[in-house]
């Protein structure tokens, strides 16, 4: 089984992901972290050198390589996507029917808080804040598992889940 993480930067996907993995003694993979491995470049660099559209297309393939990963080893994973990761129309409908999809859900006020002094996210730079969250809302919400997570701390984000 594979626990896929979605939600808006800064909602928390990296470290619940580790929780949650630590919880079920799975492995864990951090789709940015694999991304930046694969390539050799950190994300920014790839924003900036090649621009939104080619990360897009890696971060697909991403995606791709590692539910194939899954199938061919069986190992069950928790796997924290990117924030825009699920707006990718050819990998969506992977994410929604191979994986159990949790959409980490964040109220605006608590996001720009929780990314106050990020530097490495070109987005949070370049694209509408306010306008970029509520495009992706309907997006997130495709997610088979919605927590609000606003005063939640991980454990309790990971016990939730598990009830
Ligand atoms: C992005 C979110 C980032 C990273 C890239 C693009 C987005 O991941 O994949 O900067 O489109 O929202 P986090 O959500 O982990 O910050």
């Amino acid at each position: 089984m594979i626990y896929t993480l979605t939600g808006f930067m800064g909602c928390g996907k990296t470290s619940v992901g580790r929780a949650l993995a630590e919880r079920l003694g799975w492995e864990f993979i951090d789709l940015d972290e694999y991304i930046e491995h694969k390539l050799g470049r950190s994300i920014s660099t790839v924003f900036a050198t090649e621009g939104e559209e080619k990360f897009r297309a890696v971060e697909a393939e991403a995606v791709r390589d590692v539910i194939i990963m899954h199938q061919l080893t069986g190992t069950d994973l928790v796997l924290a996507l990117g924030g825009g990761t699920l707006t990718i129309a050819p990998v969506q409908p992977l994410i929604l029917e191979q994986t159990s999809c949790v959409y980490l859900r964040a109220t605006a006020d608590s996001l720009r808080e929780w990314v106050k002094g990020s530097t490495d996210r070109p987005l949070l730079a370049s694209a509408d804040f306010d306008a970029l969250l509520q495009s992706r809302i309907p997006i997130y919400e495709k997610a088979g598992t919605i927590i609000d997570v606003d005063s939640l701390s991980y454990d309790d984000v990971v016990n939730t889940l598990l009830g």
